[in-house]
């Protein structure tokens, strides 16, 4: 029996079922997980946790893999993988006002950099026994469904995308001399066009996008705000409920992600991700 492809949500994303990891993927199944990327965006294969070197191997056959900033997340044996450790140790870890975990806030990966990531692949090695959901929002949708006249007032516009911006909630993880050598500021169109698709989605980033080119902070941050409220509409949002071993790839080009942080202290939750190289947004 051949792979298997159901939707997940009207919202977006797709589980696989019958690809066995342990074997080699033919061409033809290929063929058609490569698809169904393009056309729901978020794929979940279903598996148990792989080695970091089997993780790569997997990830590779949708793109190259991109060192991913932080160093000290980067995998011993393989600096490609990065390892995500979310668990709360003890209850100082865990705030009261959950929006200050940066997790949290809704971003896609990478952005503040000129070619950030076209696609995340992230499969979970621990989860908790509640919580911790990831939550993902369609931004080619919420493009599509936009009125005229704001997409004609959107399109056309630059943002600048930062390491943090005091937009965030949460402040981001303090860098390195060398890892901030390497996020300097860079603009990316607010709407950009997907090179496989070439359909059109919003590009805005919650956790990165400081303001808009050429606009006053106070004229700007009313635009994202509206914005931002537009793309996080239940409407265009899937949320995924982790089993162990689950593999999700994503598409950063079209899709916002964020993180249910309220789950138990004490209860380790940790993944591995690669993130797959992309072009310079246009
Ligand atoms: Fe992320």
């Amino acid at each position: 029996m051949g792979v298997e492809i159901k939707p997940l949500s009207s919202a977006l994303g797709a589980r696989i079922s019958n690809l066995n990891l342990e074997n080699e993927i033919s061409n033809s199944d290929l063929i058609i997980l490569r698809d169904a990327f393009l056309k729901y965006h978020l794929l979940c294969v279903e598996g148990l946790p792989l080695n970091s070197s089997d993780f790569a191997r997997f990830a590779r056959l949708f793109g190259e893999p991109q060192i991913q900033l932080l160093r000290n997340r980067w995998d011993k044996e393989n600096p490609e993988v990065s390892i995500l450790e979310s668990t709360y140790k003890n209850m100082n870890d865990k705030p009261k006002d959950l929006t200050m975990v940066r997790l949290s806030g809704w971003h896609t990966d990478d952005s503040y950099f000129e070619n950030p990531a076209k696609a995340t692949v992230l499969q979970s090695l621990a989860i908790p026994s509640s919580g911790g959901q990831t939550r993902f929002s369609n931004t080619r949708k919420a493009f599509e469904k936009m009125p005229e006249s704001v997409k004609l007032n959107i399109e056309g516009l630059f943002a600048i995308h930062s390491y943090d911006t005091v937009r965030a909630n949460a402040r981001a993880q303090k860098l390195t001399i060398d890892e901030f050598n390497e996020t300097k500021d860079v603009e990316h169109p607010l709407v950009r066009t997907h090179e496989d698709t070439h359909l059109k989605s919003i590009y805005f980033n919650p956790n990165r996008t400081d303001r808009i080119v050429g606009m006053a902070r106070a004229e700007s941050d009313s635009l994202l705000d509206v914005i931002y409220a537009w793309v996080t509409r239940e409407e265009f949002q899937y949320h995924h409920d982790w089993r162990l071993g689950d593999i999700l790839l994503w598409d950063n080009r079209c899709l916002l992600h964020s993180v249910n942080v309220d789950y138990p202290v004490g209860e380790e939750r940790r993944h591995q991700r690669i993130l797959l190289k992309g072009a310079r947004p246009a």
